[in-house]
């Protein structure tokens, strides 16, 4: 087990959405606020990969729509709910938090489930004393939203149950943040192979070209601040040591099981008793 040092709690938050002249709010091209139905289009057309990567990793879904076992799960930057329902259909309870109050009214409106409470909060918020702990926690492509990734991992960290797992991942790209030159060359590269491969009907790659040239989607992505791929994995090494990686195309994964005793972690301690050391990821180790 790491004996790394723990880093203090997170202290108080910036404002979600910065205020203009006359407090009007200014849109913020980082922010998703506008986008949340084209998001949630774009994400259903790419994410296949990713959802099959993090069905493998949790446990399997209950017959016929009814939930697999017990348990609690947190999808932390939900989005418009992409992947909380396959925590919804897996665990009997689910916490979605998103900082976005309109990716939050979407994924209500659009994937409502009864065991899921979806809220509009900051990730770095979620902490034991308030929200227990977790058997999985999943976090994909909201990393390098927030600006201190050591401190939102820690507090990942913080909140999952001994033997929980938690399933990171998120685009790390050596430029940063890439020019709307490269998106869009990136984004023809992406529809010629689509075609050329039969990698989805073709009005399917028409429309994800459309969707990846619209010019508020250039703005939002031309304006991320990307992951290094050195500092991704100094950073999650550090964290969470022993985990399993793995990539898809620009965006790197992480896959890990929260040891099932602690040193020095008095949440997971007091709350279980457990005292023996566990075991790490089943698969190989980074
Ligand atoms: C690219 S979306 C990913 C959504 C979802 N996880 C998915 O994979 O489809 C990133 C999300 O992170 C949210 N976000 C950004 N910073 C956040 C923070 N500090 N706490 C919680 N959510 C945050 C954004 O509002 C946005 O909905």
């Amino acid at each position: 087990m790491s004996s790394s040092p723990r880093p203090p709690v997170a202290g108080p938050l910036p404002p979600a959405t910065p205020a203009g002249p006359g407090g009007a709010p200014v849109r913020d091209p980082r922010s998703l606020d506008h986008l949340t139905a084209r998001y949630h289009r774009y994400a259903e057309l790419v994410g296949a990969e990713l959802r099959a990567w993090l069905s493998f990793h949790l446990p399997r879904p209950g017959r016929s729509g009814s939930v697999a076992g017990a348990g609690r799960a947190l999808d932390a930057g939900c989005g418009t709910g992409a992947h909380t329902t396959l925590l919804a259909d897996r665990f009997t309870e689910v916490l979605a938090v998103d900082i976005s109050g309109p990716m939050v009214d979407y994924a209500r409106g659009r994937r409502p489930r009864g065991n899921v409470r979806y809220e509009v909060r900051d990730l770095r918020s979620v902490t034991p004393s308030m929200d227990g702990l977790f058997d999985a926690i999943v976090c994909a492509h909201t990393l390098h939203y927030v600006g201190d990734v050591a401190r939102a991992l820690w507090r990942l960290r913080s909140v999952v149950r001994p033997g929980g797992t938690v399933l990171l991942v998120d685009v790390v790209d050596e430029r940063g943040s890439p020019s709307r030159a490269w998106l869009r060359r990136q984004a023809w590269t992406r529809f010629v192979e689509d075609i050329h491969r039969h990698r989805r009907p073709v009005r399917q790659a028409a429309e994800l070209l459309r969707l990846s040239l619209d010019c508020d989607w250039l703005d939002h992505e031309s304006t991320d601040r990307l992951l290094m791929p050195g500092d991704w994995h100094a950073v999650v090494r550090a964290v969470f040591p022993g985990a399993t990686l793995a990539t898809f195309d620009r965006a790197h994964a992480l896959s890990w099981t929260a040891p099932r005793a602690e040193a020095g972690c008095p949440d997971s301690a007091t709350r279980t008793g457990a005292r023996t050391a566990g075991a790490g990821p089943a698969e190989g180790r980074q």
